[in-house]
């Protein structure tokens, strides 16, 4: 079978994240106080303030988005750029709740962006550019559309063995499946884990003053039967794997993911440890 095209890669994406988006609803406010230090992160190295222009890529449900509205404040904007309408639809609902007026959510590309050059202070992403069919393309937009001396800050997965809550049921749905040993140039949830991989990208897209560095830190849920379902739930590309097992291989495979994640247990909670590549760089003056 020849590889996927872009299009075809881009409508996958959209379908996955679509189909999940009212998991992401449901387990929103859990994902937001374990991941809030990150978007923290973001919106630091991305030098935001008062005022600025900002754009977020593969917003979602709203993340890092909806921190960077309340930073600029009134005088400044931001708009969260997603393939996926219904992921979108939730981070709408949420920056009405936050009585947010300075943020808008518009489905589009992030390898093809629809604004002119020049047009943002800063840009943030998280979790999204490794999904991306051609990232130096991405790059490449990133690049027109800041203003000059405007920052990036994206964050990507790191490697797989720091990251257990996401390899575990990964190898545990390896057991079932001949899967054909991953292309690394792929999209997918580790593309982008090797140290310098998007810094290159970025570098090669003219950006400078290229800051890397892995963010540790650890999530915790309140028991095993949470974690599996809260995957199931939101990760597209691992629910994606579980669909090809039988309902009999699905059951199987849900008992050895609750019981493989019980090693992470510390008293009454599970506490698996994470690690996420943030990448920040400038746009020369
Ligand atoms: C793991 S979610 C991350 C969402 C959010 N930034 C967060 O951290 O919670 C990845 C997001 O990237 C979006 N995405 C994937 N490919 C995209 C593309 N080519 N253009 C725009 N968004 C894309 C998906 O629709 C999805 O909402």
């Amino acid at each position: 079978m020849p590889p996927p095209t872009a299009q075809q890669i881009i409508e996958a994406q959209r379908q996955d994240w679509n189909r999940v988006a009212s998991g992401w609803e449901k387990w929103d406010r859990f994902f937001e106080q374990n991941l809030a230090c990150l978007n923290h992160r973001l919106v630091a190295d991305a030098r935001l303030r008062t005022g600025h222009h900002v754009l977020d890529l593969g917003s979602g449900t709203g993340y890092p988005a909806l921190l960077a509205a309340q930073v600029v404040g009134p005088q400044g904007s931001v708009i969260g750029l997603d393939v996926a309408e219904s992921m979108l639809a939730v981070a709408s609902r949420k920056a009405k709740t936050l009585g947010l007026a300075n943020i808008t959510f518009h489905t589009g590309d992030v390898t093809a962006l629809p604004f002119g050059t020049g047009s943002f202070d800063a840009v943030t992403s998280r979790f999204c550019v490794m999904f991306l069919p051609h990232i130096p393309k991405a790059a490449t937009e990133i690049a027109r559309v800041l203003k000059p001396g405007g920052w990036l800050a994206a964050a990507v997965w790191s490697a797989p063995d720091k990251n257990p809550s996401l390899l575990l049921p990964m190898n545990v749905i390896k057991q079932f499946l001949d899967l054909p040993q991953p292309d690394q140039n792929a999209p997918g949830i580790f593309r982008l884990a090797q140290p310098g991989d998007l810094a290159a990208m970025l570098h090669e897209a003219g950006l400078t003053d290229l800051m890397e560095q892995e963010f540790l830190a650890e999530w915790s849920y309140p028991s095993a039967e949470d974690y599996y379902r809260s995957l199931m739930d939101i990760a597209a590309p691992i629910q994606n794997l579980m669909t090809q097992l039988t309902p009999q291989q699905q059951r199987e495979a849900e008992q050895k993911i609750v019981a493989a994640a019980e090693a992470y247990r510390r008293d009454r909670a599970l506490v698996f440890p994470f690690a996420v590549r943030v990448v920040a760089a400038r746009k020369p003056l």
